[in-house]
């Protein structure tokens, strides 16, 4: 009775203090442990979402908190203007993990900014007016990252203006790709595969077409893969399992476990013409910040999660089309689960069975975005929930 009665206090306080902009889902996180939620009132949740993509290795992984430990000791922060080695050493696993050629990186500290930062290059490279993105695409809420997102301009832009026009091509259409990219565009930003527009893998020939178009026109092209990245799909980044690279990527989310972090990389041409005091930064590149990255690959790498995703990601595709699951679409850990139903409707059926699935901007869409540690047994889980509720 009194732990109900904690819960309320603490409910109430968060009430009167936070600018009310989320909605809640009914549940107060204690604590977590792996794939595992401990709620405030003893309910142990399946976590399917992740922290919104965010927990790649799990909630509490051992070589995460060792690296944050241990980073906090020596030295928790210091400014960009004083050289540090685990700055130089993380950007160099990040440039190795991805393997494509793009050799350069800013670190920043969330997913907006880094496209922010990302799309500012475009246009100062070019010199151009125009950025084309994609319908259904979600890049962050800054006033760029906002200005190419889907939809954001009637929803809660909330700027008088874009800086800057912006045309949206549909997203599945390589043959349209000619009539939105042309010699005024500067930046193209795509992610590879949607998270908000609903686990939607772009897929290899609209990519490949853009690409192609960029490459022609001079267009600078930015994957945005702060939700799709860092081992998301099996591979280390969407350009990798698609085969497609892009002039610049962002990441953020899974890099850093928790650990607010993002990245922006940057290919030759792009980083050439970059000089001093073109982007900047307090927080960003942080010595903690690139303690978290560089355990988060090494945890990726030397406990073979890529192929962890890939096993279980197939296993899921296999067996949880069943009860209100009509089908599935993304890549890896990146799912869309197709309902029958409104999958609002699914999501509710499933916390109650103690299962959190996230929902995205497709009504019949319930994503996952698991922890990379998730295994078969997990799954089972969910395979047996959905098949308790009426389709
Ligand atoms: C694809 C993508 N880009 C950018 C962002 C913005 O990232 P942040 O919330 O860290 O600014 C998000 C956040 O959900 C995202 O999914």
């Amino acid at each position: 009775m009194a732990a109900t009665s904690a819960n309320s206090q603490s409910a109430q306080l968060v009430k009167s203090h936070l600018a009310q902009v989320f909605a809640q889902y009914p549940i107060e996180v204690a604590h977590g442990d792996g794939v595992w939620l401990h709620a405030r009132d003893g309910r142990k949740i399946l976590d399917f979402y992740g922290g919104h993509a965010v927990a790649g290795l799990g909630y509490g992984h051992p070589r995460w908190l060792a690296a944050l430990e241990r980073q906090a000791r020596q030295m928790a922060f210091q400014t960009n203007a004083l050289p540090m080695v685990i700055r130089e050493r993380a950007a160099a696993r990040l440039v190795k993990f991805a393997g494509l050629g793009l050799n350069t990186v800013f670190w920043i500290n969330s997913g907006a900014e880094a496209n922010e930062n990302a799309l500012k290059l475009a246009f100062k490279i070019t010199g151009r007016s125009k950025a084309v993105a994609l319908e259904q695409g979600w890049h962050g809420r800054t006033a760029a990252a906002g200005a190419v997102t889907w939809g954001a301009l009637e929803k809660w832009y909330g700027f008088p203006r874009t800086p800057f026009d912006v045309s949206f091509a549909p997203r599945d259409n390589p043959a349209a790709v000619e009539r939105f990219v042309d010699k005024h565009t500067a930046a193209v930003i795509v992610e590879p595969v949607q998270g908000v527009g609903g686990a939607y893998g772009i897929g290899k020939p609209m990519l490949q077409a853009l690409k192609a178009r960029c490459d022609d026109v001079g267009a600078v092209l930015i994957f945005d893969e702060v939700q799709c990245g860092m081992g998301r799909t099996g591979a280390p980044f969407a350009a990798n399992y698609y085969g497609v690279t892009p002039d610049i990527i962002t990441a953020a989310k899974a890099l850093g476990n928790g650990f607010p972090v993002s990245a922006v990389l940057l290919s030759k041409r792009v980083a050439d013409s970059i000089k001093y005091d073109d982007m900047g930064t307090t927080f960003g590149g942080g010595p903690m910040a690139c303690a978290v990255a560089e355990a988060v690959i090494d945890t990726i790498e030397s406990e073979s999660l890529l192929a962890n995703v890939r096993q279980v990601s197939t296993y899921i595709r296999s067996n949880c089309v069943i009860g209100p699951i009509t089908g599935t679409q993304g890549a890896g850990f990146l799912l869309g689960l197709k309902t029958s139903r409104p999958a609002k409707e699914i999501q509710a059926a499933l916390l109650e069975k103690n299962i959190l699935t996230g929902t995205s901007g497709d009504a019949h869409v319930l994503r996952l975005l698991p922890a990379y540690i998730l295994n078969e047994g997990h799954v089972d889980q969910l395979r047996d929930a959905l098949s308790t509720i009426p389709a």
